[in-house]
């Protein structure tokens, strides 16, 4: 069985021009009527929940097509495939577990102290030089990275 845009639309909660938006970057696939209009087939509906399982996760568009990559483009994915997909976003999870609890220990220390120190504080980020090292919370990587610092 084949969806309209507006079915997949309605049955995702996604908007069409997310659809489209999706089907440009080959996070899902069409085919198209006699009218030229797309069609999905159903399970494209599982495909959707794997990217949004993916964004929810923090993994961004790009990384989740790639895990696609994986899977199969003519039918659903599997129970199997979907586990040996999801263990390797596990890593992916359990860095950001990581991330985020230093984060909080770090907000911890300086909840109330409101120092901003540029010798100690590890959350100020002065003329946000750290920008240059590219997008994300770079002080709080820095101090993971050197606990020292
Ligand atoms: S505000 Fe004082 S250490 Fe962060």
């Amino acid at each position: 069985m084949l969806l309209t845009i507006g079915e997949l639309s309605h049955r995702a909660g996604l908007s069409p021009a997310t659809l489209r938006y999706y089907e440009e970057i080959a996070l899902i696939s069409s085919t198209r009527s006699a009218g030229r209009h797309r069609r999905y087939p159903r399970w494209t509906l599982r495909r959707l929940a794997v990217v949004a399982a993916g964004q929810r996760i923090g993994l961004s568009l790009a990384q989740i097509r790639q895990s696609l990559a994986d899977l199969p483009t003519d039918r659903a994915p599997t129970r199997a495939e979907w586990s040996v997909l999801s263990a390797s976003w596990r890593s992916h999870v359990n860095a950001r577990i990581a991330e985020l609890t230093t984060l909080r220990d770090e907000l911890d220390g300086c909840v109330g102290c409101g120092c901003l120190s540029l010798d100690r504080c590890p959350l100020y980020n002065p003329g946000d030089e750290a920008a240059t090292e590219g997008p994300g919370a770079r002080l709080i990587r820095r101090a993971q990275m050197d606990p020292s610092s």
